[in-house]
């Protein structure tokens, strides 16, 4: 199971790298946008965030939407990010052509914004490593996100296509991230307010007050300044 932070914002990345054990960090042309600081450069932002992750994985996207353009953009990058970055390129028919160059020169990359089991399937087919189903943006289509991606994962299984991995993307709720996981999906990426929503229960936190109450009544002060 991987759990990549879905930010640019150098501060919440590193907050959240220290704190929980993530794999990675994702980012992408809208998130860029979002979180760049007025008057710093797209360049030093993405250096900042590649020596936050160190040897964990970085995902950045390409911004052409045709095959030439999407397949300079991807070596650029690469070259720029260096090894464990993940390029993220659209689902696009011309997406599609860059994933099969680009993947069969050896660049690990992820097709983003995956809406259905056939773009899962055809860039599984291209040799990419994760393809990201957005769960929210699914579900305001009324459909249901978490079981769309549950069928991406089953396909893959079924068709042997195992080196491509679901990367759900785009929650609203600790309910679509945990869905997704119990039905097959092996990596998500989630916001810092994500991961302490799904790292927090009332009854933890029932159970501490609990201890809270029963130490403090018979020994009055810390364990640390027991022992
Ligand atoms: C992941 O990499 C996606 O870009 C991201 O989760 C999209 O999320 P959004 O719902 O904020 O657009």
């Amino acid at each position: 199971m991987q759990y990549f932070l879905d930010s640019a914002d150098v501060d919440i990345i590193r907050t959240a790298l220290e704190c929980w054990p993530l794999d990675g960090v994702t980012t992408n042309p809208a998130i860029l946008a979002r979180d760049l600081p007025e008057g710093q450069t797209v360049a030093a932002q993405l250096d900042a965030i590649r020596s936050l992750t160190g040897s964990r994985l970085l995902f950045a996207q390409v911004t052409s939407s045709d095959t030439k353009g999407m397949i300079r953009d991807a070596i650029k990058l690469a070259d720029f990010l260096g090894d464990n970055t993940s390029i993220k390129i659209p689902a696009t028919p011309d997406g599609f052509a860059a994933m099969k160059q680009l993947a069969a020169d050896g660049l690990s990359i992820t097709a983003t914004a995956v809406y259905s089991t056939s773009q899962a399937l055809l860039a599984a087919k291209c040799g990419v490593d994760y393809a990201a189903p957005y769960i929210s943006h699914l579900d305001n289509l009324s459909l249901d996100g978490p079981q769309v991606a549950a069928d991406m994962a089953e396909e893959l299984r079924f068709h042997g296509l195992t080196q491509t991995q679901i990367l759900a993307a785009s929650f609203r709720t600790a309910a679509q991230v945990e869905r997704c996981i119990h039905s097959g999906v092996t990596a998500v990426t989630v916001t810092a307010d994500m991961l302490t929503t799904l790292a927090t229960h009332g009854g933890t936190a029932k159970e501490c007050a609990n201890f809270d109450a029963k130490w403090n009544v018979r020994f009055g002060k810390g364990i640390a300044e027991m022992i």
